[in-house]
């Protein structure tokens, strides 16, 4: 590794490998019986696997106490483990075995809001007068003596629910059992800095902030605005613009704060879920003299259309953005609450796009399975169970059931995910005596085994990992070609975004690394149709 690379910090240069814990790995009880939901043991043992893909973190998502009414995203006690995943003695465990593989753990921080179950919430409605009221937003009956404003929750509906006894409204962005913090109370962020110090002791070493951009509200809670854009079928809560309720001043100081509490610690990270324009987005990585998220997700390559040029277009001004500040870029093609990238964009160009998440300049962040392209899974309406589709049966594609569906291990029953004779929490995809880790393994023309071949390739090669980014001219509106240049090594990817065989003449010089059609990759001037090829140049 050159300098360059080794003056990096570990969430610059590794790959962030998110674990979806309810669905990862069902650890077997002592009468050899699963429950149907994935858990800490489960995810420890199966911590040489995300070894031997190349990445350097785990990002659980939340494992916390929780009547798991969003599953996990509604806390009832931040500083214990739900008994569904284990026990703290579980969770140090685990953080122990991934050290010792040279692993980082990451947790997910939900600060928004709480469950309606957490002893600070269930405080605070006892009424006006508690010491707890003012944790949470409250508000009198508009004029009309109905709702204080026309604030929508993202799962539908209002963003207020009348609590009967006091006659006050009070303020959540996600279900009514999700209400949301006061980040204005001092105590309230003196709380929640105690939560991040507590993982941190407990050797954490980051977090996933969970909906950073909503924390504070405008205090004068006026109407939004109609967003012009909304058409019906839409989700409800894109009918108005979010003008106060997203992205406000206080939020960046709150984070400043926050930012000053992971500093206490060595080498901590936290990267921030902001779904906002770039000139929104980078912001929240703050100044160098006061800095706030090490990351700002950015999930435009989810939200953007997939086509060479645009993503040409998009990439350029992103990595010119983020070294005009000084911060280091991040790449995301799917979540816990995304379609799956293979279904999303076909099967021809899935290997275009994990090594185009690969080969950027800029940390990765990989969602479970993706590694052996997991695609969305058909949820039948009886056994939907998220509540975003629940709430929303006009809006069917609400539902994330289909993106968490459990990982496929093997060909076993359960997918080797579960013991044999357990129901897991959500049905298996289809494919899975196919689409599996061990079937993989063996064919060295997988899904799994190109995601390795790209991860070693970073490992080899310090340009893919530390290196510039230029793009290149392709000369061909469906090619995206770019190239990542490091002292004396220039490694140029290749991709064809289209069905059609491509000439590409000099840029295509080079000694051949790999190609997503095969083994063997081709050296030549063409490329071929839905290829992806990566040159030392
Ligand atoms: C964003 C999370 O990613 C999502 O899964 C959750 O439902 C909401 N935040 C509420 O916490």
């Amino acid at each position: 590794m050159t300098d360059t690379v080794q003056q990096l910090k570990w969430w610059q240069s590794g790959i962030i490998y998110q674990i979806y814990p309810r669905s990862f790995q069902d650890s077997a009880d002592q009468d050899g019986t699963g429950d149907g939901v994935g858990d800490l043991r489960g995810i420890t043992a199966r911590l040489p696997y995300l070894k031997s893909l190349g990445v350097q973190a785990a990002w659980l998502s939340p494992i916390f106490t929780s009547p798991m009414r969003d599953f996990g995203y509604d806390v009832a006690d931040y500083c214990d483990i739900d008994p569904l995943f284990g026990d703290l003695a579980d969770f140090d465990a685990l953080v122990h075995e991934a050290h010792g593989l040279g692993l980082k753990v990451m947790l997910d921080y939900v600060p928004n809001h709480t469950s309606s179950d957490h002893a600070w919430f269930q405080e605070a409605l006892t009424g006006k007068d508690s010491e707890k009221r003012d944790w949470y937003v409250w508000r009198d009956p508009g004029p009309d003596g109905g709702l204080p404003n026309n604030w929508k929750s993202f799962f539908g509906g209002p963003a207020w629910t009348l609590d009967e006894a006091s006659g006050q409204y009070y303020l959540h962005q996600f279900l009514p059992t999700q209400p949301d913090l006061n980040w204005r109370n001092p105590d309230v962020r003196a709380a929640m800095f105690e939560v991040l110090r507590f993982w941190m002791r407990r050797g954490v070493d980051g977090f996933r902030v969970d909906v950073i951009w909503l924390l504070a509200e405008d205090d004068r809670y006026l109407d939004e605005p109609a967003n012009p854009e909304w058409t019906p079928g839409d989700i409800e809560h894109n009918s108005v613009s979010h003008t106060y309720t997203q992205d406000q001043p206080e939020t960046h100081q709150y984070i400043r704060e926050m930012r000053t509490v992971l500093d206490e610690f060595d080498d901590r990270m936290m990267v921030g879920e902001i779904y906002l324009p770039v000139d929104q987005l980078l912001p929240y990585a703050g100044t160098p003299d006061t800095p706030m998220v090490h990351l700002p997700f950015n999930f435009h390559l989810i939200l953007r259309p997939w086509q060479a040029t645009a993503v040409r277009e998009f990439a350029d001004s992103y990595d010119a953005a983020c070294r005009k500040i000084g911060t280091w870029p991040n790449w995301v093609l799917g979540n816990h609450d995304q379609r799956r990238f293979k279904s999303r964009l076909g099967a021809a160009q899935y290997r275009v796009a994990q090594t185009l998440l690969l080969t950027l300049r800029g940390t990765p962040t990989v969602y479970y399975g993706d590694e052996i392209g997991m695609q969305d899974v058909d949820i039948p309406r009886d056994r939907m169970v998220d509540p975003a589709g629940l709430q929303q049966p006009d809006s069917p594609a609400a539902s994330r059931d289909p993106e968490r569906t459990p990982m496929q291990w093997d060909a076993s029953p359960n997918a080797g995910f579960s013991a044999a004779d357990t129901t897991p929490w959500l049905p298996l995809a289809d494919d899975f005596a196919t689409v599996n880790v061990q079937a993989q393994e063996a064919d060295p023309h997988s899904d799994l085994n190109f995601f390795r071949a790209l991860t070693r390739l970073r490992q080899q090669h310090p340009a893919l990992v530390g290196g510039d980014y230029t793009s290149l001219d392709s000369g061909h509106e469906d090619v995206f070609a770019f190239r990542r240049t490091l002292d004396s090594q220039s490694v140029t990817v290749l991709l064809n975004f289209g069905a059609g065989e491509r000439d590409l003449g000099d840029v295509a010089l080079g000694q051949a690394l790999l190609s997503s059609l095969d083994d063997l990759p081709e050296s030549g001037a063409k490329l071929r149709p839905n290829e992806a090829r990566i040159l030392l140049s």
